[in-house]
């Protein structure tokens, strides 16, 4: 029996390259070796866009043509949507019990969260309780591992918590959950800030076309110093480089440059449409891919369908199980 892994994102905006090397490059390596879920979170996504529903239902799409493009291969991964999975609310509703208030307002990411939204008080109870649903997404699953960076392990000590109690108080039904930390925890954005994101607008998107990529890659800062060609140039720093280093195959190729460029001779235009041929030799097969997917939009959707009907049964048997542990299985 292969091992259960749970991972998924909010459908709140396009993939870019911070998730390509932080997470969708693992899944795909994942998918063969393990039993992989991957969901569409809507009704998290949901938690801090209520009144947004076309942002989240639009983003469906993107992210499954992102997924399929990338990749994820639906024959070997399951994609589904959160909410065609009525059984994860139910369960989240019994785990509600187990969780105190003064116990989900200490979860530091949420804690993060509420300080970057500004919600103070008028937090709505959806998004606070949100690591709750989290925890019902994972349990549900019974999954083994969850893929994480830093930020949501607290999520995942939070579902371990709540399988415990429910282990102790009621039958022992779930087994613990594990982190899997990728290699690659935060890629920086284009404008060197700490993280690659779509609030930022420092980001490049899977499905940039050359053009977006070119114009990015050009208005990146390289080292202030290097005002003239001749000038020797620091590569430490240097968001191109920066970008080269995590992206670029060629590592003698790019050993040479860095020599060269840090001797002095070589312009910060040379550099930068070296970094346009990586990514767009990266991005443009992924793009290709996505254009040709959604010309079939109808044939994406049927594919979320049927990886949302096998994941519910998983789930539905699941809560069958909880249910009778906790003897509220009447009829
Ligand atoms: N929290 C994840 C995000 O913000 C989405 C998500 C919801 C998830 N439920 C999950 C991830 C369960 C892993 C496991 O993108």
């Amino acid at each position: 029996m292969k091992k259960i892994i749970l991972t998924g994102d909010r459908p709140t905006g396009k993939l870019h390259l911070g998730h390509f090397v932080g997470s969708l490059s693992n899944r795909i390596r994942l998918q063969d070796d393990y039993d992989q879920f991957i969901m569409i979170a809507d009704v998290q996504a949901l938690t801090d866009n209520a009144d947004n529903p076309l942002k989240v239902r639009n983003n469906i799409m993107e992210l499954a043509l992102d997924y399929m493009a990338a990749g994820i291969d639906p024959k070997r991964s399951t994609i589904f949507i959160q909410s065609l999975i009525p059984e994860l609310a139910e369960l989240t509703v019994y785990f509600l019990n187990l969780v105190t208030l003064s116990r989900l307002q200490l979860n530091p990411t949420i804690k993060d969260e509420m300080k970057q939204k500004g919600y103070g008080s008028n937090i709505p109870v959806g998004f606070l309780v949100y690591p709750i649903s989290q925890a019902a997404d994972i349990l549900g699953f019974k999954a083994d591992l969850v893929p994480a960076g830093a930020d949501q392990l607290p999520m995942i000590e939070q579902a371990n918590e709540i399988a415990e109690k429910f282990n102790r108080i009621y039958e022992p039904v779930f087994p613990k959950v594990a982190p899997m930390m990728s290699d690659f925890s935060r890629l920086l954005g284009t404008d060197g800030q700490a993280k690659m994101s779509k609030s930022l607008g420092n980001v490049i998107y899977l499905s940039d076309s050359f053009e977006n990529i070119k114009e990015k890659v050009m208005s990146m800062y390289t080292d202030s110093g290097h005002l003239k060609v001749s000038d020797p140039g620091k590569v430490e720093g240097n968001m191109v480089f920066y970008y080269l280093d995590v992206f670029d195959k060629d590592r003698e190729g790019l050993e040479d440059l860095k020599n060269r460029y840090q001797k002095g001779g070589v312009g910060d235009v040379e550099v930068k449409r070296r970094l346009i041929a990586v990514l767009d030799g990266l991005l443009k097969p992924i793009r290709e891919k996505r254009e040709l997917l959604a010309q079939d939009k109808a044939g994406v959707m049927r594919i979320l369908e049927e990886g949302s009907a096998k994941a519910r049964d998983i789930v539905a048997k699941n809560l069958r199980e909880v249910k009778k542990a906790m003897k509220i299985d009447y009829i």
